[in-house]
């Protein structure tokens, strides 16, 4: 059962940590319809977006409140129109800037706007080293050829720039390949991301969970990449939670470090929160961003360590993991307060372990991709 009534913070309680980093999602629109992105499946509607008055502002709340770091990101950022000016804006609040973004809709002259705006770093989103691969998860024709320009643009710009490489069954075998793309790019950082599964990667997690016979072959490119690019280029490694056997520190923990406001303004701990009932969910529109990051209803319930259950109060690495993800412990247990089944002293741990390799035996299913309330198959 979920925990529809989360304790209230004793008066006891350690006082709040301030975040360090927002990510604001921009627009949940997107042109890519990528089966693993992990936005709501119920998508927010461009009409109900915030202005761009109405960022300012959140903008300007954040930066008053330390916030250092702030992610454009969506959907696709820079479909808004107004990116530059936000990313400009930001920076004149003196935000650290991150854009998170497909690269397809950026050309020269975007490029070279958000430079002089004083963007300083890109994080550029690879589905393959291949066409027909990138093609097909993306749901996009021509992605790879666009993302590689957008790419060049952007170290001719003189930004940084980090390429996150999202791995799956289909593209496990070519993880190398996509990590020596990278560094051919200039890229000074490869994030290697295993599909992380909340939103439509959920959804469509049976068609992408990799086998732990992938998983172990992908680990050891990885560690051979990473000995061989030492001092060319740093790559991080995540892999899939259902073959982990000790939880990831999810958002650094709950209401510690990172807030998400969405593109109608809900802010949010993590960005699969809305999934889990009984949270209620403040918007900018309606109180203060520091109002809600203090006392919100959603940022208080897993807040700390009061929600845990005993084992993990009592655990050791309590203040490295902080409980692991409560958006998983819903989707595998049931229950948003329960032990996240990543770990192996969780009573769901071995059921989901299983139930990752069972799908990742099946043959691959057809993708259900992003898509503002239809759905379509992979034959796109
Ligand atoms: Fe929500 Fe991990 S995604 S706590």
């Amino acid at each position: 059962m979920t925990n529809l009534h989360p304790k209230p913070r004793a008066n006891t309680a350690p006082p709040i940590d301030l975040p360090v980093a927002m990510l604001a999602e921009l627009t949940h629109r997107c042109p890519m319809r990528c089966a693993y992105c992990s936005n709501p499946v119920a998508l927010e509607r461009p009409e109900c977006e915030l202005s761009t008055a109405e960022w300012r502002g959140v903008l300007s709340q954040a930066a008053a409140m330390g916030v250092m770091q702030v992610h454009f990101s969506g959907g696709e950022p820079t479909a808004r129109r107004d990116i530059v000016d936000l990313v400009r804006y930001a920076v004149e609040e003196g935000l650290y800037t991150n854009l998170i973004t497909s690269g397809v809709l950026l050309d020269a002259a975007m490029v070279s706007d958000l430079a002089r705006a004083g963007l300083e770093h890109v994080q550029l989103a690879f589905q393959d080293s291949e066409d027909e691969g990138a093609n097909i998860v993306g749901g996009y024709h021509g992605a790879l050829g666009k993302k590689r320009a957008a790419a060049g643009l952007v170290k001719d710009a003189g930004l940084a720039l980090t390429a996150n490489l999202v791995i799956h069954r289909h593209n496990a075998p070519r993880v190398g390949a996509m990590i020596d793309m990278a560094l051919e790019m200039g890229c000074e950082r490869a994030e290697v991301a295993n599909v992380q599964y909340y939103g439509w990667g959920l959804m469509n997690r049976a068609a992408l969970m990799p086998s732990r016979a992938q998983l172990a072959e992908m680990t050891a490119t990885v560690r051979e990449r990473q000995a061989r690019y030492t001092g060319r280029m740093v790559i991080d490694y995540v892999i899939p939670d259902y073959h982990a056997r000790r939880p990831k520190a999810c958002m650094g923990g709950w209401a510690r470090r990172f807030l998400n406001v969405t593109p109608t303004g809900k802010v949010l701990p993590c960005h699969a929160a809305e999934t889990i009932p009984g949270l209620v969910f403040d918007t900018v529109r309606d109180r203060p961003l520091r109002d809600i990051w203090d006392t919100g209803q959603a940022f208080e319930a897993y807040r700390g360590d009061a929600w845990m259950p005993k084992d993990c109060r009592s655990c050791e690495r309590k203040e490295f993991d902080w409980g692991g993800c409560r958006c998983q412990a819903l989707a595998i247990a049931g229950d948003a307060a329960a032990m996240d089944p990543a770990c192996d002293l969780s009573p769901h741990h071995a059921a989901m372990a299983a139930m990752a390799e069972d799908e990742a035996d099946a043959d691959a299913r057809a993708f259900v991709y992003r898509a503002f309330g239809a759905h379509k198959d992979s034959t796109f």
